[in-house]
């Protein structure tokens, strides 16, 4: 039986804007098993959040459209999130119990006018938990699992009353409470100070040995992918240009892009910030974009008439590492 917990394929997510189509998310394939973590890396707007939003079929309704597959595998067959009602009953009972999601903001996931005990066995009361005892034990132990001290204490507390990193902690503990298969972390540490970031990522380790679940990582920060993923796509501007175990893509990387963001990651003993080379530009707004690599415009290795002809076919490099870029297309490696 395949551990394949999810499996995405040509996911396209548009946003309808008056000044056109905007693609944040233009045709991403991924699979990600029971286990295994998948880290999402790529500068800001390249689609990492639109791609786990999509998932969680969380996009304004009226604005966006979802297109492609989003099968959530079981034992028992498969499900494709990309064909359910995103308020149905369907799709309301996989959030939270099959897949949750952890943001970087803790106060976008709680409500400040609700204890951070009351919203944590919400989630337990909207999967059918009855018995407020039993949900308020499960909840204190579970505070407790995350490192809260005084669980008993804090579960009455509003999320204000909490530092940064204990608000982080909640909201894992509430996205973990149903057991989920698949939890998407968007950014989780971004916004904490290296101390309490080191933790936090050491809890969801050890929260996924123990509980087997698939994790989708989402970062900019290629030093926290370094530590947590096993697998890595790198994303630009609404497609996945590289993919490859975590080995391959920090080793062996093949796409420019990926070159360019593992360049500007400062090394170890190198404080002089001043030498670290960035790409050089913005990702642009994916409005109406041509058919062509996306990277094209920004890129050291651009080659007129080919890059911005077509979107480059996928490679293989070796079992499991793939590049989608015309310098490592058969017709067109020099020798
Ligand atoms: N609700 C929305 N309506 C219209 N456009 C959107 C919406 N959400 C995102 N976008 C656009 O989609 C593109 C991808 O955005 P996304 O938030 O996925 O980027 P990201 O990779 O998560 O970036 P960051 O690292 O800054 O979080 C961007 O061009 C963004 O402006
Ligand atoms: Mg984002």
């Amino acid at each position: 039986m395949s551990d394949v917990v999810l499996e995405v394929k040509d996911l396209h997510t548009y946003f309808e804007l008056e000044e056109g189509t905007l693609k944040a998310v233009n045709g991403v394939s991924f699979a990600i098993k029971k286990n295994r973590t998948l880290g999402i890396v790529g500068e800001s707007g390249c689609g990492k959040s639109v791609t786990a939003q999509s998932i969680m079929r969380i996009t304004p309704k009226k604005t966006s459209s979802v297109s492609g597959q989003i099968m959530l595998h079981h034992d028992f067959g498969a499900i494709d999130i990309a064909q359910l009602d995103e308020d149905g009953d369907q799709m309301r009972d996989l959030r939270g119990r099959e897949i949750a999601m952890i943001f970087q903001e803790p106060m976008t996931a709680f409500s400040p006018v609700h204890t951070v005990g009351n919203q944590i066995m919400e989630a337990l009361f909207v999967h059918g938990e009855t018995d407020k005892k039993t949900a308020r034990k499960r909840a204190i132990a579970l505070l407790d699992e995350v490192g809260i001290p005084a669980p008993e204490r804090r579960i009455d507390e509003y999320p204000f009353q909490l530092s940064g990193g204990m608000r982080q902690r909640s909201m894992i503990a509430m996205a973990i409470i149903l057991n989920p298969r698949l939890l998407i972390a968007d950014e989780p540490t971004t916004a904490l100070d290296v101390t309490i970031q080191a933790q936090i990522l050491r809890l969801m380790k050890r929260l996924q040995r123990d509980n087997g679940m698939a994790i989708m990582f989402i970062t900019h920060d290629l030093g926290v992918i370094a530590n947590m993923a096993d697998d890595v796509a790198v994303m630009y501007l609404g497609k996945i240009v590289e993919f490859g175990s975590l080995h391959q893509i920090f080793k062996e990387p093949k796409h420019p892009y990926t070159k360019g963001l593992l360049r500007s990651i400062p090394k170890f003993g190198e404080t002089d910030g001043k030498h670290l080379a960035t790409i050089k530009g913005t990702v642009p707004v994916p409005l109406n974009p041509p058919d062509a690599c996306p990277f094209a415009s920004r890129c050291s290795e651009f080659i007129p008439g080919k890059c911005d002809a077509r979107m480059p076919d996928a490679v293989t490099i070796s079992p499991g590492h793939t590049v989608n870029c015309v310098l490592y297309e058969p017709t067109n490696i020099q020798t």
